[in-house]
């Protein structure tokens, strides 16, 4: 299947299941703007309880905080947002869409890309197991002639943004021929730059009101907060502080679901460290990040750093850990390391001192900041396409979400056999001593195969089914998702047979 239907599919599926819907559906919706359902909210707080127990159960030296979005409007302007957190934008005079000028040259890159791999595709069909992909991207013609287009442009793009050369960008475009995807046509406005900033104002007029923002991304919450931490923490360098919440970015091109949305969630971390080992420290995240991200088994090959083209107003070093969505491979999480950027700036702005005197060095210092920085949506569509699956069976097909069992929103059904003969009480029953560990669903409607089929869409590992034997013996059938394999167990037993694949511990204990 094209991986464009694929992902329409997902979509689909995620409305239809009660995962994701359109903000402000009933009124046409709002763009860029979606609410999770009821299997959706339960995903996406076990996507946080992962990320959260990771960092500050795992870490002695990491804490969290839950700082508000509403801040001193002083603070954007110390951090850089309110004169550099822009996008080149671009519009097309035909079909008066508005795009990302850096989004469109980044997919002619990709095109490039496709380009080769299908090439690469093509030759693995054709030799089989004598094929030996590092010899034939050395010497094809066609792969080489597209990797010398990528690289040119490559580098071309990369100058144009480290230079903020906007003119260079249109030209980039016009010379590579990019169309509007919607008119066709090569009819391109300038390249401008948009601030991506929502603001409103805070108090009535008649006291003087002040324009504020909502926060585009979460560590400056952290920041302002760092001698409060430290100080009411006795915290000792080196040491992170946690935080998850909504960001709020004006995007200009809102495009492909929950991927890029104008209100989302950042799970944060910012760690602090003495100057001049901050490398070490970004070299120490990037591991224990792409850990975290590959203990889910998705697949190592499914993941892969990105170096940035251009690092932001105030990184050292920065690097994307990238996943392959059904649009190709595409930024999940933001690794940088941030300097002493935004603490010195904001002492400069507030007049306080931020420092930290280090014993073991006497020395006092504004510490230097390594982040990680995720987006819970963007993870969340991550694990729910990786885990969308359409499967052939013998007699008919099925859709299941392969979900990992630690994440799923619901970790088992339970169904009696048929609506009588105390096998709806017996279900209950079963349901009322497991509901204190796993969220459970109780299901009694149509045909068990069609109640199988209903809880692989949604992803539920376990479905556990009362028959007549049940009432005799207290056995039940467990029936897992992925290999569809039943087996005759007890109901003493089944705590202990769930608990051990749905443990987070289990999970923890790979990174
Ligand atoms: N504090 C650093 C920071 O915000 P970023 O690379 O702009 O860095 C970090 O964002 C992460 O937040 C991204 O990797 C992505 O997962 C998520 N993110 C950013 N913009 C987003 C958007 N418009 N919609 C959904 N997620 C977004």
């Amino acid at each position: 299947m094209a991986q464009e239907d694929l992902f329409k599919k997902l979509v689909a599926h995620c409305k239809e299941y009660g995962y994701v819907f359109q903000s402000s559906e009933i009124y046409d919706g709002l763009s860029a703007v979606y609410d999770y359902g009821q299997y959706g909210v339960e995903l996406k707080n076990n996507i946080k309880k992962y990320w959260w127990d990771s960092m500050v159960l795992l870490h002695e030296n990491v804490v969290g905080l839950d700082s508000a979005i509403f801040m001193h409007p002083t603070i954007w302007k110390a951090s850089g947002h309110v004169d550099a957190f822009n996008d080149p934008l671009i519009d097309n005079k035909d079909s008066k869409k508005r795009y990302r000028a850096d989004v469109l040259i980044e997919d002619q890159l990709a095109k490039y890309e496709a380009k080769i791999d299908k090439e690469v595709a093509k030759a693995q069909k054709r030799f089989g197991d004598a094929f030996d992909e590092k010899q034939f991207r050395e010497t094809n013609p066609r792969v080489l002639a597209n990797q010398k287009k990528y690289d040119d442009l490559h580098e071309r793009f990369a100058k144009a943004l480290n230079d903020n050369d906007l003119k260079e960008l249109k030209q980039i475009i016009e010379d590579e021929g990019i169309v509007c995807p919607v008119s066709g046509s090569r009819n391109w406005t300038d390249v401008r730059q948009f601030n991506l900033m929502f603001s409103t104002e805070m108090g009535s007029t008649s006291d003087g009101s002040s324009k504020i923002y909502l926060r585009p991304e979460t560590a400056q919450g952290i920041f302002v907060n760092y001698m409060n931490v430290q100080k009411s923490g006795r915290m000792k360098i080196p040491f992170g502080i946690a935080q998850i919440g909504k960001a709020f970015r004006n995007e200009i091109v809102a495009r492909q679901f929950i991927f890029r949305m104008r209100e989302f969630e950042q799970m944060e971390l910012q760690f602090f460290v003495r100057p001049g080992t901050e490398l070490d420290w970004f070299e120490k995240w990037k591991t224990i990040r792409m850990k975290w991200h590959q203990a889910l088994g998705f697949g190592e090959e499914n993941y892969r750093f990105h170096e940035h083209e251009k690092l932001a107003h105030y990184a050292n070093a920065a690097v994307d850990v990238e996943y392959k969505f059904p649009f190709g491979f595409k930024e999940v999480e933001g690794i940088h390391s941030r300097t002493d950027f935004d603490l010195a700036q904001h002492e400069k702005y507030s007049g306080k001192k931020i420092r930290y005197f280090d014993p073991e060095i006497n020395e006092s210092y504004v510490p230097y900041v390594v982040e990680t920085s995720i987006g819970v949506d963007r993870m969340f569509l991550q694990v729910i396409s990786a885990a969308y699956c359409e499967e052939e069976l013998e007699k008919d097909s099925r859709v299941v979400l392969k979900l990992p069992p630690v994440l799923a929103p619901v970790k088992l059904a339970v169904m009696p056999l048929v609506k009588k003969d105390r096998l709806p009480e017996k279900a209950r029953e079963i349901i009322d001593k497991l509901k204190f560990d796993f969220n459970c669903k109780y299901d009694e409607k149509d045909s068990i195969g069609k109640r199988y089929r209903r809880q692989d869409a949604v992803g539920t590992p376990f479905c556990v089914t009362v028959d007549h034997q049940t009432t005799e013996d207290n056995t039940v059938t467990i029936r897992y998702r992925d290999s569809m394999e039943q087996e005759r167990v007890t109901i003493a037993g089944l705590g202990k047979i769930i608990g051990e694949k749905v443990s987070m511990r289990k999970l923890f204990e790979k990174l």
